[in-house]
């Protein structure tokens, strides 16, 4: 089995919006969504997850509060095809987009310092963000979209050789 993880190109919308329609049932118009996602680069940076050259994950990055020197990244929204979770490819989707978003930005002169992230309190992706990233819990706002939303934040380790 052949796993890569690349940037989204605009080839890529049919299969990450059927991907989105099944992963976020009470989430509507998935291509118009994905489009929009798309070209909203650099504020929003599109990844996905191959498996033997089909789409079965993305991730959605995003550059908040304005592109900055020192760059505070939001786990905007990620998904792994059903038929393949639990099988660690939402923890490679996210350590290989983040390892390519760093280097990415680095070029341009910034450097990501934490991450954001949220997330329904119902939903166990929370452990995903704890193992993965090291995020920890600093907010929880009730009514929030469907439910209770949790907000997570973790570091990002400079690299050592600066
Ligand atoms: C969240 C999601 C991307 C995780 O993808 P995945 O490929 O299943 O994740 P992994 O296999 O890498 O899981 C790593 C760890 O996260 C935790 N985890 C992930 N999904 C879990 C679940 N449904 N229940 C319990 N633990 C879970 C586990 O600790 C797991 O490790 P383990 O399998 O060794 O116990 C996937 O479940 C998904 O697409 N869900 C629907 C969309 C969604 O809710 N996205 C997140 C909100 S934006």
């Amino acid at each position: 089995m052949n796993v890569c993880v690349r940037a989204a190109i605009d080839g890529d919308l049919e299969a990450v919006a059927s991907l989105h329609a099944q992963a976020f049932s009470r989430q509507r118009d998935s291509k118009q969504w994905v489009i929009a996602t798309l070209a909203a680069a650099p504020r929003l940076l599109a990844f996905v997850l191959l498996i033997d050259g089909n789409i079965r994950g993305y991730a959605f990055w995003a550059q908040k509060s304005g592109l900055r020197a020192l760059v505070t990244l939001e786990l905007d929204q990620i998904a792994i095809c059903a038929a393949w979770q639990r099988q660690g490819l939402g923890a490679r989707l996210i350590k290989d987009s983040l390892d390519q978003l760093v280097a990415r930005l680095r070029h341009s002169g910034q450097t990501v310092q934490n991450i954001l992230i949220s997330t329904r309190a119902d939903n166990q992706a929370q452990s995903l963000y704890q193992q993965v990233l090291g995020a920890t819990t600093v907010a929880t706002i009730e009514g929030l979209y469907s439910g209770t939303e949790v907000f997570m934040l973790a570091p990002v380790q400079p690299p050592t050789h600066r």
